[in-house]
């Protein structure tokens, strides 16, 4: 897909994060664009950006309360989308809706488990099976899944178990490469795309938190306010930047966007040597040596 303009686009989670940036950046080159969330403040917040990006008046941009890991709900969505641009098709679908949770199986709740596994995984799922005819019905489509870079490597450092958000984003991946496949016998005209973000600074802690599996302790809220601004502030890449990335992605067909020169090395470091990936240091070593390689590139006071 050459061009946005006129497109109509999809996604969801467009609430804060990449989504946000994804709906402000596709609504500035001319797509018509509609978002569910959790959130209906943070989707008017986006909608306004998206507003004051596009180049004309007659951008539609709509925002549509929605839980991706409900399928029924998603089928509202899918029928809101429809009715509120007077259409048949939409021509780009991005399943970026995800939260973390569920790290271990020992320490963690069943809930958070699933409740991490059901949004990362069966979010894309649903949101894929409830757009599927309409994406068929266009004459260009794409469909854009987030995974991560924990969905080819299961970890977020040796000492920190990571299980139900890797077991998703591994599924993410899994899926939408056996999706191509199946996209090119029965809709040869409708492309998929993995994406793959390495460390991207956005409110996925907060969110994660705000809406995981249980209502969150004062004491844990404050703890979560420290660890969602060093998340924020310890990112080598916005989320403007990654949503720049990922269209690029999307424009040049590929179909597999690594996003971030982290998630670059990273992926690099576990072809070169998977045997290793997950002794103590692996990716400790890594983040060290881009670091202090960004560190000589931008040197500050
Ligand atoms: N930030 C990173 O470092 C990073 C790295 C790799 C992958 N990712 C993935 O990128 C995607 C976007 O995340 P982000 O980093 O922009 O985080 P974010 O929290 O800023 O954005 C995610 C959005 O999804 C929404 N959401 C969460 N659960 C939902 C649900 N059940 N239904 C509808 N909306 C829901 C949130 O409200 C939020 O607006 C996610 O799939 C995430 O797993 C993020």
């Amino acid at each position: 897909m050459q061009s946005f303009a006129g497109k109509i686009a999809v996604i969801t989670g467009g609430g804060t994060g990449m989504g946000r940036e994804l709906a402000v950046q596709l609504a500035a080159a001319g797509a018509h664009v509609s978002m569910c969330d959790l959130s209906e403040p943070n989707m008017a917040e986006t909608a306004a950006l998206a507003r004051a990006a596009a180049p004309a008046s007659d951008i539609r941009i709509s925002t549509h309360t929605c839980d991706v890991s409900d399928e029924a709900a998603m089928l509202v969505f899918r029928d809101e989308v429809l009715a509120s641009h007077d259409v048949e098709h939409v021509n780009l679908l991005f399943n970026n809706a995800g939260l973390s949770g569920g790290g271990s199986i020992f320490t963690d709740t069943r809930e958070s488990w699933d409740r991490c596994f059901d949004v990362c995984f069966h979010g894309v799922r649903w949101g894929t099976l409830a757009f599927l005819d309409a994406l068929v019905k266009s004459d260009d489509g794409h469909i854009v899944n987030t995974s991560s870079v924990n969905g080819f490597w299961a970890s977020i450092g040796a000492d920190r178990p990571h299980t139900a958000y890797s077991a998703a984003k591994f599924a993410v991946k899994g899926f939408t490469e056996a999706l191509m496949t199946d996209l090119a016998v029965n809709a040869p005209h409708v492309k998929a795309s993995v994406v793959m973000p390495g460390h991207i600074g956005t409110s996925i802690v907060q969110n994660s938190m705000h809406f995981g599996a249980r209502a969150l302790t004062d004491e844990e809220k404050e703890l979560m306010k420290i660890a969602d601004q060093m998340f924020h502030d310890m990112a080598p890449m916005t989320a403007a930047q990654a949503a720049t990335v990922i269209l690029d992605g999307v424009r040049d067909g590929r179909w597999r966007i690594l996003v971030g020169e982290d998630a670059h090395a990273l992926d690099a470091a576990v072809r070169a040597d998977p045997e290793r990936a997950y002794e103590p240091g692996f990716g400790e070593m890594l983040f060290a040596e881009l670091r202090a390689a960004s560190d000589q590139l931008n040197p500050t006071d």
